[in-house]
Parts: structure tokens; sequence; C-alpha cells
């Protein structure tokens, strides 16, 4: 007798509840295995991971921080596809380090060293610990695995060879003594977010590629003023210390590139590496499948602090349009519109790094200005502009340098300060496009000084208490925007938007913070990955929250949302100092339900959610658990009863007690999709 299986219900598991516990936390019915760590081999060479400080080797080992990964299908004969489900390559974004005073601290036996100089070996150490990682995954009954010696493994560091490609190549602002024509500069550095193009490849973000590097504070003389405004602006004074020291460790160029002062007697840059910082901030793509293939820098969309950067819906006979958040407080939100016109057979073009030049290195960059009526624009940073060519505070030389100082030029044509944009995704039917907003401390009724800004529409919370401490002020808990096009589409200068959600304590008070309804089963705290599901078309996203963390590890949620408008406007107030009032109107989503977002999974102490990959038929989720285990102390690195987190040691992987960034997968027992 045949038996039909119970119809599929999308988000039909029972929710999980906020944890504090030192392990991954999935629903009822669903196994979540880690698969791929900090410093697992990458070649049959290279010795297993001790885990307790003296492993070397990291070019050929998974790097640290995993945080956005994309899963590439291989078939059966390891060919390049679209549709495998058992068998593909994970490319895996290796964001940064788990340190304190320069040091990352569980990479080093003794902690490492906590003073400039830093040593040789420690510097290589992280160097190499940082960049991209490619590495082949494969379904073993119902198990999957990492291949240590797959031939499509691969590792992307500090010392890669890596193209500029675009307008910004051959630049003045990007001539070093490592490329005295501007064409290439070595290594992409704390790879935040990923994106995966039409074409199959990996796109990764720069995110916080500033801080690793020092300029003199007597420097100024030497230089023109214009590299200073563009220093400080993204983040940077002259004299301030870079965040490891890298430049410390010894007379190499590998090291001395870290140190941005004028240290040659050249005009043109080109005897030192003044102009090193020139050529990190940028969105990176890369042929997760062709080792061979050049790694380029996709300098026509722009250098800011990139999260990921997701394509628009498709047309055939239409401009590509990217979606682009620039993870700063008060920064802005991008688009890249391409000139090409996208045709369907590009999709499984044999030659995709030359696609990517083709779509990626020739088109506009916009910033988005949202406006209080619930409309927007998507303004043009072209030279040609007059507000941008005519700038007081900057003057801008050519194009090339409107996309080198791209937060320049959306200061000169009055973009939207946002509450640090973070991850983008595009809604697999209606095409709109989510962006999280994870947090803004410095969103203040009443700002004060250039670095605060006033609530406004699209970033509406700025209380001084939101059921945290005082210390906590602002934008505690974070929003996700969601934003409808146009009817130009992928080429539209106009919009709509509303805020999907809004995070918050299920306690708080309804009418001004718990603005979406959020219950026990729903609520979290400052949204930052986040990505549709392709197969179920179900809107996951994960959190990487300070404020919460009393109540709760970071987590994951999953959310069947409706559309921009589908909820009504809010009218927020804020009493002021002298008496008056601040009143600013919102539009928010409809309300959530059990039926519309549900907790499906919170991580170990100390750890952020990060990172979303599916197999093409949504059987099995890949996700990354980011530093787990960060707020042990570093005087305690080597003294396991004193780690805040012991996973994935506790969760029964690998060698030693050191916490380690790992991907972890996620199959349903009864064989089903991932999130019903
Ligand atoms: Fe690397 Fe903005 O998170
Ligand atoms: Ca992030
Ligand atoms: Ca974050
Ligand atoms: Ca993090």
């Amino acid at each position: 007798v045949a038996t039909t299986p119970p119809p599929e219900k999308l988000l039909g598991f029972t929710a999980v509840s906020k944890s504090l516990a030192d392990t991954v936390v999935v629903p009822a019915g669903y196994t979540a295995s880690v698969l791929y760590a900090l410093g697992d081999p990458l070649t049959a060479n290279t010795p297993a991971f001790k885990n307790d400080g003296t492993d070397t080797d990291f070019e050929n080992r998974a790097g640290d921080h995993h945080d956005g990964m994309e899963f590439f299908p291989l078939s059966s004969t390891g060919a390049a596809s679209t549709t495998a489900v058992d068998r593909g390559l994970l490319a895996v974004n290796h964001e940064a380090t788990t340190d304190e005073k320069l040091s990352s601290f569980f990479l080093h036996a003794n902690g490492g060293t906590m003073s400039l100089p830093r040593p040789a070996a420690e510097v290589d150490k992280e160097m190499a610990l940082h960049g991209l990682s490619v590495a082949e995954v494969r379904r073993n009954g119902a198990k999957w695995e990492y291949l240590k010696d797959s031939g499509f493994n691969r590792r992307v560091h500090q010392q890669t060879d890596i193209e500029l490609s675009g307008p910004v190549r051959g630049n003045a602002l990007v001539v070093t003594k490592y490329s005295s024509n501007g064409t290439k500069i070595r290594g992409t550095l704390n790879n935040c977010g990923t994106g995966k193009t039409p074409w199959n490849t990996y796109l990764s973000g720069e995110e916080n590629w500033a801080g690793y590097f020092t300029r003199a504070g007597t420097d100024n003389a030497a230089r023109d003023d214009k590299s200073v405004v563009s220093l400080n602006r993204y983040g940077r004074s002259q004299g301030a210390a870079s965040r490891h020291g890298w430049e410390t460790g010894g007379t190499d160029d590998k090291y001395a590139r870290w140190n941005i002062s004028k240290t040659g007697a050249s005009q043109d840059g080109s005897d030192d590496y003044r102009n090193e910082l020139n050529g990190m901030g940028y969105i990176v793509e890369m042929d997760a499948y062709d080792k061979t293939r050049a790694i380029k820098k996709r300098t026509a969309l722009g250098r800011f602090a990139h999260e990921s950067a997701s394509f628009g819906k498709l047309v055939v006979g239409q401009p590509l349009a990217v979606y682009m958040g620039d993870d700063s407080r008060n920064e802005y939100i991008f688009k890249y519109v391409s000139n090409a016109v996208w045709a369907a057979a590009d999709a499984t073009a044999a030659d995709r790094i030359a696609t990517g030049d083709k779509y990626l290195d020739n088109g506009k960059l916009y910033v988005a200005r949202f406006n209080a009526d619930g409309s927007g624009q998507w303004i043009e940073l072209s030279i040609s502009n007059p507000a941008i060519a005519g700038y007081a505070g900057y003057k801008f030389a050519d194009q090339a340098d409107v996309l080198v100082n791209a937060r320049l030029a959306g200061d000169a044509v009055g973009a939207t300060k946002m509450d640090r944009p973070e991850w983008c995704s595009v809604h697999p039917t209606t095409g709109e496009i989510y962006f999280t907003l994870t947090n803004n401390s410095n969103r203040r009724a009443e700002p004060s000084g250039s670095s605060q800004s006033a609530p406004d529409a699209a970033n509406p919370r700025a209380y001084t208490d939101m059921k945290g401490t005082a210390a906590q002020q602002g934008n505690v808990n974070g929003h996700i925007i969601r934003v409808r096009e146009g009817a130009a589409g992928s080429a539209a200068t106009g919009f709509t938007w509303d805020i999907y959600l809004f995070g918050a304590e299920a306690d708080a008070a309804p009418g001004t913070v718990n603005l979406s309804g959020l219950t026990v089963d729903q609520d979290f705290s400052s949204p930052d990955g986040l990505a549709f599901s392709t197969a179920t078309g179900i809107c996951w996203f994960q959190t990487d929250d300070g404020a919460y963390t009393d109540v709760t590890n970071c987590m994951m949620l999953a959310g069947v949302p409706g559309q921009v408008g589908d909820g009504k406007k809010v009218t927020l107030t804020y009493p002021r100092a002298n008496g008056s009032t601040l009143s600013v109107d919102t539009y928010v989503g409809k309300a959530a339900t059990a039926d519309t977002l549900k907790r499906f999974l919170v991580g170990p102490v100390g750890s952020e959610i990060t990172g979303i990959a599916e197999t093409p038929d949504g059987k099995a989720l890949f996700v990354n658990i980011q530093h787990p285990g960060e707020t042990t102390l570093a005087a305690n690195a080597a003294d396991p009863a004193k780690y805040t987190s012991q996973w994935p040691a506790n969760a029964g992987y690998g060698a030693g007690k050191r916490p380690r960034s790992a991907t972890i997968v996620i199959t349903k027992n009864d064989g089903g999709r991932i999130g019903t």
C-alpha cells in the first residue's frame, strides 16, 4: 500500500529556545555536524592540526574566522555544475583572528607577543590565516565530509597575487613598489560577506581592512592633503597603530607593505607602499572551480567596508544590478548597474572570469537616499555630477578617484547614513532587496559631534535604553530594511521601501521598540548575515550581537516575508532636552507570526553565526560558527579550564581544546528540506 508523505510545511519545525550553552542547538528532527574547522589540512601532506599553538603551514590549512561562504556544485565527474547535490566546493571567507593586544592568541603556543615588534613567525602565521579557502565536500551516506587531498582545495592569503580590474586598474592611486603600473596587489583582507554571480563564481567583500595598516603621524608634509582626508574618511588617523603590527615583522616587503607612510623618494609612490591602502576594500571575484585563473578585485563596484554582494532578479536584455552595504556606523547602501545587458547563455559560459570582466568592469555605481515618505532614489556616483566634481570636502581627480573614495562621493551627493548595512539578499519571487542594518550606537535623538546622527524614517530608533543599559544607546537591536525597485527594474533610479523586521527583546515596549511584535520564539538582536534560499524561498538571517549576550548566544532565524507595503506607518517620538519633541514617521512590515518567523539555531558561547550556503535541493545547509570563545583572555590561551568555549572539541571534533571557527552542515533526519 503506497503511503503519501505529509505535505511539506515551511517553518514546520519547533522553534529553538534562546540558549547560553556551549553547543549548537537546532530543532528536533535536525542534525548539525562539524565539517571544516580552522587549521584543517588542505593537502595530503599537511600534518593533522594539533590545536595547541605550535601548528604551522597555514598556507595549506583552513584559515580563521569563517564568515561568508558559497557552495559550488560538482558533477560526479568533477565538472562545474549548477544542480549536483552530493558533491561540491565550499568557498569560505576567513575574515580575521581572535585577538587581544596585537596577537592572535589562540594561534600561538604562549598566547603570542603582545608588544612591538611582532616576531616574523607569528606575523607569517597570522597573514596566512586571513583570506579565502576552497575545500571540496562530499556526501558519504548520511554524513558530509571535506576532502583534505582534493585537487580543488585552495588557499588565498596575504601573499597571493590578485589583479586590480575595472576603472581603478592602472590609476595613480594604486601605484606601489609591488606594482609600478598599478595593476595588482598581494592578498585580499578581512573578507566578510559573500555573493555568487549568475555565472557561478564567488564574490567576497573586503570589510575592516583599513585597521591593518599604519601611517606615521609625521607623514603629512610629504603627502598631499587628499590622502589624509581619504584616510580619515575610512576610519583611520595618522599615527594610529595597526591591528596586529604586521609591519614590524621584518625588513622584507611582505611586512613593510603594512606601513603606508611615505618612505621612498618617488613622486608617484612606485618605491614604497604609501598607496597600498587603496588596493583594499573591494568586491573580489574568484572562480572556485579553477585555481589557474586570476582572482580579480572588481573596482567598478566601489571601495568601502564591503559585506555581501547580491544580484537583482535577472532579466534577459536588461542590465545586471548588484546590491551592497558599507558596514560602519552611518555609512551607505550602494547599487552597481552593469553596462552590459544580461544574456542567458552567460549563465553557463565556459570562461567564467571573462564573463565577470564583461559584467563587473563597466557600469555605474549608485548610492541610496531614503525619503521620509517611503520612497527613495539611487544617486549615480559620477565625476560628471556637479555635486561630486565641485565637492568642497575632497577634490576628485577622475572616476577612479570617485570609486576609491566612494564614501566621500556618497557624502557629496547627500546619501542617507544608515545603521551599519551588513548583508543583503534578493527575494527569489518578489525581487525585493533585503538589507540587514545590524545596530548603531551613534544614532541619537540629540546627536552631538560629527559621528552621531539623528533618527530618520529608514533608521528610526534612537533610544537611550532599549531594555539595555545606559551604555547601550542608539539603535541597539538593529533592523532589516527592504527595497522595491521602480518600473525600470535593475536600472531604476527610484524605489519604495519599508522595514521588514525590527530586532527587539520580546518583552520590550510594543509601540516603540518591539515594533514587529516578536515573541520569545522569534526575538533577536543585531541581524547580520542574510540570504534567501533558492530552494525553499526561506529568508535565513543570523545575528552578531553584543547587546543580548547576557540572555542568549547568537542565532539564526528563518523568515517567510511578505512584501514592501504590507504593514503600516508608525510614528516614533523623542522628547528633547529643550522641551520640544522629535517626531519620526516610519513604515513597518506585517507583524511576525509563528508561520512567518522562527528561531532555527543558537550557537556556542562567544560565537557569531554567519555564512549561509545550501545544496541546490535545499537538503543540506552550511553555516559558519565564527570566533567561539572570543571572550577568553589572551593570558589564558594555554589553559583550557579558562576558555569561555571549548567548541568544537566539546562536539567531538579534532584535537586540543582551543575553540575554533568552523563550518557546520545541517541536515534533516527524514531527508527533507531545511527549514520545513
Ligand atoms: Fe564582518 Fe560587518 O561583519
Ligand atoms: Ca557581517
Ligand atoms: Ca557584524
Ligand atoms: Ca565577527
